[in-house]
């Protein structure tokens, strides 16, 4: 029997005070609010129901037992603003239709193909270093990221963009937070600077990615990537793809490939450089297994302590740290029923913080993962990728692309942290480090 209490949570001192709140600092107030009122905290958002929900039993039901009750995101989400019906947003019978139709780029033997990309990439980054430079990590995760995703997804060199797309990007995901607001909509019709800037920088996508399809469509042949796959694509009737959601799917894809692989390294170097004793424990893996060499999808395998400090890294910070949902129908979850519009936020921010599913959390210890949970739920105490249907498409492609480009990097370089301002997550789509992650570089 189920009862029908509202879940506890905070009031609002005024409406919209919790948007405010939110839109301010958005990791701070889902902590201050699970502190504050536990696993389940029923609070307004704007004009929403919002639930914050933070038990992994509670997070399973949504993005998988009950996945059919939900749809994802909030009611003129900033995303769907610039990736449109990408896979990311779409729902339905669309988003079966457009995941059906992309999988075959991310099957384990077409992600073996990449490998050799990755590690190059890597390398050229690393021979544009010198011996003591100091640079921030951030940007240069992003760059080379940014070009493997671009020369494995869609067979392009985008070397020489990269820092006018990550410029871009930064500019959209710093001007989401804003586009979430209520009066978001009468924002973005006024000639304020911020508005011309979030404009030109999403033109400036949509330029890039309208040509990269027109090339495509001019080279014609069968390239296989997933470029070729999208303009080759028909409905199910039988008509070609839109251009707009060719586009949305490119935009999707090259967004999604890239910016949180850079985030996960870019948080793996700062915890390297932080920890030198993990630094050493993983240097002694690549020399045995590796031993100088460019590391292989084969090595992979043996590279057991390196896939632990990324996964350790991970799960401090999470790049995907909030997912969100919208219930279609009314839904009970735990002891808790709720009407249908209400919406979900849950954080693998918080699970991957909290002490009951990892001892001493805070703590950088990679042998944590020398034995993995394998169980539901507990499994969902530990979901950088999400879960259920809607589970990262890249999943494969990040675990490789992090191993390699971390593997091949590591092996001449090691980070050391200048002083500066305090590295600090700060939350906005992904969870990017605030004033970036400057290393001194010393060549091993
Ligand atoms: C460390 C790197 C990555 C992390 C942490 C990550 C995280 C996530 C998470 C948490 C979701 C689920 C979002 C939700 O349920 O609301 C997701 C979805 C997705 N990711 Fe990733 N991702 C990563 C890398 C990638 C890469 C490399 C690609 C593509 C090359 C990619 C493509 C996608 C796509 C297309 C979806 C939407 C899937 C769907 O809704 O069917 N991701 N990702």
């Amino acid at each position: 029997m189920v009862s029908t209490p509202s879940p506890p949570g905070p009031r609002a001192r005024f409406p919209g005070a919790h948007l405010l709140a939110f839109s301010r600092d958005r990791l701070g107030f889902v902590c201050r609010l699970k502190d504050a009122y536990g696993d389940v905290v029923a609070f307004r958002l704007g004009p929403e129901r919002a639930v914050l929900l933070s038990h992994p039993e509670d997070i399973h039901e949504v993005l998988v037992l009950q996945h059919r009750a939900f749809v994802k995101g909030r009611r003129g989400d900033v995303s769907k603003q610039f990736l449109g019906q990408g896979l990311l947003n779409s729902e339905g019978a669309l988003h079966q239709r457009q995941r059906h139709l992309l999988q075959p780029a991310f099957h384990r033997q077409r992600l073996a193909q990449y490998a050799t990309v990755m590690t190059t990439y890597a390398v050229r980054l690393g021979q544009s270093w010198q011996d003591g430079d100091t640079l921030d990590m951030a940007p240069a995760m992003m760059r080379v990221t940014l070009a493997i995703a671009a020369k494995t997804l869609f067979d392009t060199d985008v070397e020489g963009e990269a820092a006018a797309i990550g410029r871009a990007i930064t500019t959209l995901l710093q001007g989401s937070p804003r586009m979430t607001l209520p009066l978001a909509p009468l924002l973005r019709r006024l000639p304020l600077s911020s508005q011309r800037r979030l404009r030109r920088a999403q033109d400036y996508l949509d330029t890039l990615i309208y040509r990269l399809i027109d090339e495509r469509r001019t080279a014609g042949g069968e390239t296989g990537d997933v470029l070729a796959m999208l303009v080759g694509a028909q409905t199910e009737d039988g008509n070609p793809l839109s251009p707009q959601l060719i586009h949305d799917e490119a935009l999707t894809l090259l967004l999604a490939g890239h910016e949180t692989t850079a985030l996960a390294l870019s948080w793996t170097w700062y915890l390297l450089a932080h920890h030198p004793d993990v630094d050493t424990a993983m240097q002694a893996e690549l020399q045995t297994v590796l031993g100088g060499r460019l590391p292989t999808v084969e090595d992979l395998p043996q590279l057991q302590y390196t896939r632990m400090v990324l996964t350790e890294a991970l799960r401090l910070y999470p790049p995907a740290w909030l997912m969100t949902r919208r219930a279609r129908q009314e839904v009970v979850i735990g002891d808790y029923r709720f009407p249908p519009g209400t919406f979900f936020l849950l954080s693998p921010y918080l699970t991957h913080h909290d002490a009951r599913f990892f001892p001493d959390p805070e703590a950088f210890v990679p042998t944590r993962w020398a034995a993995p949970p394998e169980t539901d739920p507990a499994r969902y105490a530990y979901l950088p990728f999400g879960g259920g249907p809607r589970q990262c498409l890249g999943e494969g492609f990040a675990w490789m692309a992090g191993l390699l480009v971390l593997a091949t990097v590591a092996q001449t370089w090691r980070m050391r942290l200048v002083p500066g301002p305090p590295v600090a997550p700060w939350a906005l789509v992904t969870l990017r480090p605030k004033h970036g992650i400057h290393v001194q570089l010393a060549r091993r």
